[in-house]
């Protein structure tokens, strides 16, 4: 027999979305995992736009930036994103270069609701050392390409609407600081700072 709380349970999502959800921030700040955890919560379908370029591309994105360059991928990172915003409300991790892209902020701004994962250069160095395939890191030594990617990019993530702290914390506790802070901006209507620890 149904216990109460499954008979009380409301059909469907548990927000309304009328927009997506961007995921924004640097590599290894936890947009895929995060993303789709709090897709799940939502029950949102999530997406991946660097898992749609590679489909796209029918290759890897370190095959991309070696065969066609940067530049060439910022083109197919555009289109990709630009298409799943003009799709349904779902929630969306996006590369973290994406954001940067002034194109793609304004259609992200228009059509989603950006929310900044902000996470400390420690954090960072450790997770990305964990996989491979993120050319922008093979370039020199990791920490000092991480560290000079948040100081030019920092300051453009905290456009976002809603910023939170990725940290080494068990995930729900990220992602319940991110359902709430997505609530306040919803009720609120103003861009939701992230509090520094
Ligand atoms: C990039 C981040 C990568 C990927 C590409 C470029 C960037 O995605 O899009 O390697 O410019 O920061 P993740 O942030 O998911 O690693």
């Amino acid at each position: 027999m149904d216990t109460k709380a499954e008979q009380a349970a409301p059909p469907g999502p548990a927000l309304h979305l009328s927009k997506s959800i961007v995921m924004v921030g640097l590599m290894g700040a936890g947009k895929s995992r995060i993303g789709r955890e709090l897709a799940t919560r939502l029950n949102y379908d999530f997406i991946d736009a660097d898992d749609e370029i590679i489909n796209a591309a029918g290759c890897s994105i370190s095959d991309i930036f070696e065969r066609y360059g940067e530049d060439a991928f910022r083109d197919v990172e555009m289109k990709v994103i630009t298409r799943l915003l003009d799709g349904p409300p779902r929630i969306i991790a996006t590369g973290g270069g994406a954001f940067i892209n002034e194109s793609v902020r304004q259609k992200i701004a228009t059509s989603g609701i950006s929310i900044w994962l902000k996470a400390d250069l420690d954090v960072l160095v450790e997770r990305t050392a964990r996989r491979t395939g993120r050319p922008l890191l093979n370039k020199g030594d990791p920490k000092t390409i991480i560290e000079d990617l948040m100081e030019q990019r920092y300051p453009i993530y905290a456009s976002a609407n809603i910023a939170v702290y990725s940290r080494d914390v068990p995930i729900d506790k990220t992602v319940d600081e991110v359902e709430a802070a997505l609530e306040n901006f919803l009720i609120a209507g103003k861009q939701q700072k992230v509090v520094d620890q």
